[in-house]
């Protein structure tokens, strides 16, 4: 077995936990290298720029905030280079990346990340989808930030001390991107593996009393009504995100050079 190389962009939460998966130890794959805007101790891991991670790795990891993923991108299409994309919404936010995608040769793979059911949704694809919505639900802390709770002022401490769960956006997984990129990554595969963001609709709940990051999909054909629900407890490293949306990329590479694939 050749053995391929791999680089990770973004040592943050997710991109920590698959390095330490890479560390132990992944059949056919070699970490050489990343890219972070500081070093991080826990990894002997050289650090080099966008440019030299494409040019140095078979297989580049994207983890970053969704803003800087257009940059990655350029240079790992350039190489012709095939990158695992976690920020999913990134693509939804800059279609400029699909745009540019389509000149190379790159193969672009999206994990299932926090959502579950992506492998029903595809079969369905196939059959027809009618309808494709999906409700994900934080405590309200969780959308601090988000472009659309700034801008339609919305106050997450009230919901919060009203102790009542509020929809606090119902629109499509576009729409949703664009409001609250750093919360609608699962939203965004969603779409991309099923009927597209402007088909896709998309509900966000502020809940006081939520126990984690829910998300639950509804997706309707005309033989199958898939109901999907998961809920993820913070991941301790970055609350906005979740361990599982790094396991699923680690499942990916695991699964790259596995005799046996169970999809
Ligand atoms: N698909 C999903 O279901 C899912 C689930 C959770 C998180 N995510 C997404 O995954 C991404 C990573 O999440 P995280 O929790 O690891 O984030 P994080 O904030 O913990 O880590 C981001 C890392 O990127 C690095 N970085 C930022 N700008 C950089 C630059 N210009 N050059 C090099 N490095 C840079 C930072 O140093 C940081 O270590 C986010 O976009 C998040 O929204 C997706």
């Amino acid at each position: 077995m050749t053995t391929q190389t791999v680089g990770i962009a973004g040592l943050g939460a997710i991109g920590s936990a698959v390095g330490r998966a890479l560390v132990k130890g992944i059949d056919g794959l070699e970490w050489t290298a990343a890219s972070n805007l500081e070093p991080v101790p826990e990894f002997s891991i050289p650090l080099v720029s966008f440019e030299d991670l494409a040019k140095r790795c078979d297989i580049i990891i994207e983890a970053l905030p969704p803003g800087v993923v257009p940059e990655l991108t350029k240079h790992v299409f350039a190489e012709q280079k095939t990158l695992i994309l976690i920020s999913s919404c990134a693509l939804l936010m800059f279609p400029e990346i699909l745009d540019t995608h389509k000149s190379t040769h790159s193969r672009i793979l999206v994990p299932s990340g926090a959502l579950a059911g992506i492998d029903g949704i595809k079969g369905l694809k196939e059959l027809g989808i009618e309808k494709s919505i999906i409700a994900s639900t934080k405590k309200p802390s969780g959308f601090s930030g988000a472009p659309y709770v700034d801008k339609m002022g919305i106050n997450l401490e009230q919901i919060q001390s009203s102790g009542v769960k509020t929809k606090i956006f119902e629109g499509n997984a576009l729409e949703a991107a664009k409001g609250f990129p750093a919360n609608v990554n699962v939203a965004a595969t969603l779409s991309l593996a099923g009927i597209g963001p402007e088909k896709t609709q998309v509900e966000i709940w502020a809940d006081p009393d939520a126990k984690g990051n829910s998300h639950e999909i509804n997706v309707y054909g005309e033989f199958s009504h898939l109901n999907a629900r998961i809920t993820n407890r913070p991941d301790p490293a970055n609350p906005k995100s979740s361990m599982l949306a790094a396991q699923s990329i680690v499942t990916v590479l695991k699964d790259m050079n596995k005799a046996i694939v169970v999809l």
